[in-house]
């Protein structure tokens, strides 16, 4: 079986060399990272995803996963280089391109000093602005002396995987898509993952197609998924002024399927390391070619006004200086200990400014706790702790950030320990709302409101 090299061990890295070593292929990791190396080769995966544990260790024992720090040991054997570096966007949406440089830099080396007809395709995965692959990549490749589509091949196919799901998105992918500089490029990538689309009526889900087009659908495909929150968070803001629930209006347009249900449940905001990331890159790129996106702009300041929005859900009905406030949820999305980006980021700060004596927070990933708390825990109040009823206890506010499966469906009885007078913030619109209607605690959901006094002209 083909040996596969994978560049950079990390998220994407990793769960690609899992999902590649459970498909029978070979794969040697590179990392620079000398540690990250030997904790690979000892069988062990820094990454909290379903399976991925379990993938690697066994894949390592079998001897079908090996991590090296440097390209030169592994090149001679491989045939296709997944680039799978970080590609890291500052506050103004510029994208930080030093290590897909510094790996086509290594890999320039490697193509100068190989001889003989073996022909070998590098592949970028990380997600990069349109151009990069053509535009950067390339002609480092091609200062080693070869030339990209004669010498070796070239290639861009995006990855789709979602922090929580990411293994089993890479075993069953919605589509694969291959931007190739030619199609002998395309064909060595889609030999190998292509094996992901085998089987029954799968073939179709590979997209064959050029760089460029490769680099833009990933964007695409991620600014229309923040577009689709902001959308329905901007909804939810007319469903609480109009005395209406943002739920029954989203399930109603879900219907649709032109529309779907999915991705248009109202929140207190996307984070993550990548909607948020991407949709600031591509503006800034559009900006750079001369298209100044209106829409793209809106998304991002949407989202930013409606992080803003659950403190003041909070504000509007209790002073917050001096108030003691538990949050619930510290992670940008249930199942993750990523706090990237997350709303609780934005949210505590603004509850330290606003004066609250004490912030409790909560999550049940041990890894978000150890985040805010090497992070946000030195802002004076703010405590973190591991158990959920400690936390709530005598708060006289609580704000449910994060849909984990541990807060759904709680009900009145799980916040009794709150002081009198206290009020709960379901920014999530996961808790047992009818089990508050006899409760002395107010509950407020994000997106609904009973108000009905609005009426227009
Ligand atoms: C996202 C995409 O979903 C993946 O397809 C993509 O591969 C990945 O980015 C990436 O570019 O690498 P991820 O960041 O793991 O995946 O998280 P999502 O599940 O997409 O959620 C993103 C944010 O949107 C979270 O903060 C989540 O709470 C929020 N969200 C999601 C909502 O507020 N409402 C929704 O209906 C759905």
């Amino acid at each position: 079986m083909q040996r596969i090299c994978i560049i950079g061990g990390g998220y994407v890295g990793l769960t690609y060399a899992a999902g590649l070593a459970l498909k029978g292929f070979h794969v040697d990791i590179v990392d620079i990272r000398d540690p990250a190396c030997d904790a690979i080769n000892r069988g062990e995966c820094p990454i909290d995803e379903p399976g991925l544990h379990e993938a690697i260790k066994n894949s390592v024992d079998g001897g079908m996963i090996a991590a090296s720090p440097s390209i030169d040991d592994v090149f001679a054997g491989c045939t296709l280089f997944l680039v799978c570096v970080g590609t890291y966007c500052d506050e103004a949406g510029n994208i930080d391109l030093s290590q897909v440089r510094a790996v086509a830099t290594g890999l320039q080396r490697c193509l100068a000093a190989s001889t003989g007809g073996t022909f070998r395709t590098v592949c970028v995965k990380s997600t990069v602005i349109c151009g990069t692959t053509d535009g950067v990549v390339q002609p480092l490749l091609e200062a080693s002396g070869k030339l990209a589509g004669k010498d070796f091949g070239l290639a861009m196919s995006p990855e789709f995987l979602k922090e929580g799901s990411a293994l089993d998105d890479i075993m069953n992918p919605d589509k694969i898509v291959i931007g190739g500089i030619d199609q002998r490029s395309i064909d060595a990538v889609r030999s190998v993952l292509g094996c992901f689309a085998a089987g029954t009526d799968r073939d179709g889900i590979v997209i064959e197609t050029d760089l460029r087009t490769a680099e833009l659908i990933k964007y695409a495909q991620n600014a229309f998924l923040a577009t689709k929150i902001s959308f329905v968070n901007e909804i939810s803001r007319f469903a609480e002024m109009f005395g209406v629930n943002v739920g029954e209006v989203a399930r109603a347009m879900g219907m649709d399927a032109r529309i779907s249900p999915l991705f248009l449940n109202a929140g207190p905001g996307f984070g993550g390391s990548c909607f948020p990331k991407d949709v600031r890159a591509l503006l800034t790129a559009g900006r750079k070619a001369g298209h100044d996106s209106m829409l793209l702009d809106a998304v991002l300041a949407v989202n930013e006004a409606q992080k803003a929005h659950v403190v003041e859900l909070l504000a509007a009905r209790r002073a917050i200086a001096g108030m003691s406030i538990a949050i619930l949820g510290l992670s940008f999305k249930a199942n993750t200990g990523d706090t990237r980006e997350s709303v609780s980021r934005t949210v505590i700060p603004e509850l330290v400014r606003a004066g609250a004596a004490r912030v409790k927070v909560h999550d049940p990933s041990c890894l978000a706790r150890q985040e805010i708390s090497e992070d946000l825990g030195s802002q004076g109040p703010v405590e973190v702790h591991d158990d959920v009823h400690a936390c709530i206890a005598g708060t006289d506010a609580c704000l449910v950030l994060t849909e984990w499966p541990a807060y759904k469906g709680l009900g009145a009885g799980a916040f009794s320990a709150m002081a009198p007078g206290a009020i709960v913030v379901d920014a999530r619109r996961i808790l047992d709302k009818a089990s508050f209607a006899w409760s002395p605690i107010e509950l407020v959901v994000l997106g609904e409101s009973h108000d009905r006094s609005f009426r227009p002209g």
